[in-house]
């Protein structure tokens, strides 16, 4: 059931629900004339701004739907100095590198390295062509009062790996349901509105008045090494008798997920792969961790998912205890981008070509949402038990080696040393999500 509390027809259209089309371009710029800027702002950009309520219904979504964000820098170039009260979006993500595991720079977009972004605007069409149409429009509206600082073009796989990331996992499952607004399928969490949107219910933060409705938008370009990460799972199948080789390495890689490629859990299917499971949202997403006929989650049992696995590290469901009142939810909206693997980086084991996760997710305070799942889960060896040690798939160490428990439930305390990350971060940067008052009245002004 929508809910009659949020104002839907003022929240940026991919905060809640996504834009969800087969392709969307990231364009990030700098602002070069604010004076100029504002005006275009609210003539031209404004009446562009795809709503909530406008993707709720298919006749109402554009051929190119946008949304438009701005970094710390960005709002002080727009002469808004008030404070937002997020301290990894006012430091930027740069600053904020530390606290994420990436070694250092070395692998990040140059253009990610400094304070330069002041904005993204997300498009989001089923073509490129229509992309590109749109894009050259804004940019002739816009002249010289932005400048072009980087762009990527994100893109879903095609054909039957549609949906899924570049590792072959369906993605884009569970996203938390937002009360009032959204009715949830058997195991969403279900989360006030004021941990996603700013300013409303559960937002606990002081903030400006005008910055209601908004949202933290996280962007990071994760470069995702596909042969390399293939090649480890044919090397390190899981032994178990009643399994070929083969089912063996696809069950290593599905404990690093903690869902098959189809999206089953593999708490509920241990073994091998449930299509049918992973294609039903009323059971794809229902479980808890807690063994059935027990009720609360064992803390030594892994036979059926790790600790570690990359959905347990990021939602511990009853890990930490239910209901889930945490308030470490986050709503994720990224897309491929790159091209599929070829023949050549197949058969050499070695990506040559740069492809990943453009990875989207937004919350109402960047440091309990992103930043938390990211640094005292993932990256956190002691989480959510001792020794339990990375998540394999994001779980970053500043380019160190990292060891992971749990993959092999025939001896859970064995350790795997990942001699490399399959995931590798090039950087990003922190964005808020303005409401469309926001822009009308303050950011335009
Ligand atoms: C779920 C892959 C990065 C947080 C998933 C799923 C896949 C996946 C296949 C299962 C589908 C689903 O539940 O929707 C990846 C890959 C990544 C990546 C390949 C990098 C290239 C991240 C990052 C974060 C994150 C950076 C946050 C720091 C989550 C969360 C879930 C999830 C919260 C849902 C867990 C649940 O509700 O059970 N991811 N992910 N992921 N991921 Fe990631």
């Amino acid at each position: 059931a929508n809910a009659v509390s949020l104002n839907l027809t003022d929240i940026q259209g991919d905060i809640l629900i996504g834009m969800k089309k087969n392709k969307e371009l990231f364009f990030f710029f700098g602002i070069e004339n604010a004076t100029e800027f504002k005006a275009k702002l609210k003539s031209d950009i404004l009446p562009l701004v795809t709503t909530t309520t406008q993707l709720l219904n298919v006749s109402t979504q554009p051929t190119t739907a946008l949304n438009i964000a701005f970094s710390q820098t960005g709002l002080f170039a727009l002469n808004i100095t008030d404070n937002l009260n997020d301290a990894p979006f006012a430091g930027g993500q740069l600053a904020d590198i530390g606290n994420l595991g990436d070694p250092g720079t070395t692998n990040w977009v140059p253009q990610f390295v400094g304070t330069d972004i002041h904005g993204v605007i997300l498009l989001a069409s089923d073509t490129v062509d229509n992309i590109n149409t749109e894009l050259a429009s804004i940019q002739s509206k816009l002249g010289d009062c932005i400048t072009e600082i980087y762009s990527l073009q994100g893109a879903a796989r095609p054909g039957n790996e549609q949906g899924h990331e570049h590792f072959g996992f369906l993605d884009g499952i569970s996203n938390p349901a937002v009360q009032g607004f959204q009715t949830p399928f058997p195991g969403q969490a279900v989360v006030p509105t004021g941990e996603i949107l700013v300013g409303e219910d559960g937002d606990s933060f002081s903030r400006p008045a005008w910055a209601k409705d908004g949202s933290f938008l996280v962007f990071r370009q994760l470069k995702q090494i596909v042969p390399e990460f293939n090649k480890f799972l044919l090397d390190n199948p899981i032994h178990i008798p009643a399994l070929t080789p083969e089912q063996g390495s696809e069950l290593l890689g599905a404990r690093m997920i903690g869902r098959w490629k189809s999206g089953a859990p593999v708490f509920l299917a241990p073994l091998v792969d449930d299509p049918v499971l992973g294609a039903d949202p009323t059971r794809n997403n229902n479980f808890t961790y807690v063994l059935p006929g027990q009720t609360v989650a064992n803390t030594t049992d892994q036979s059926k998912c790790p600790f570690s696995a990359h959905i347990r590290k990021t939602r511990p469901r009853a890990d930490i205890g239910l209901p889930e009142t945490n308030n470490h939810h986050i709503v994720r909206g990224g897309i491929p981008y790159g091209p599929e693997v070829t023949a050549a980086e197949a058969a050499s084991n070695t990506t040559t070509i740069d492809r990943g996760l453009a990875f989207v997710c937004y919350q109402s305070s960047t440091a309990a949402g992103f930043q938390f799942l990211q640094n005292l889960w993932a990256d956190n060896t002691q989480f959510v038990h001792s020794g339990v040690g990375f998540d394999p798939i994001i779980g970053a160490n500043q380019g160190a080696q990292r060891a992971v428990s749990g993959l092999d439930p025939t001896n859970p305390s064995r350790t795997i040393t990942l001699a490399t990350d399959f995931v590798v971060s090039r950087g990003g940067e922190y964005f808020f999500s303005p409401s469309l008052s926001a822009i009308a009245n303050t950011l335009s002004v």
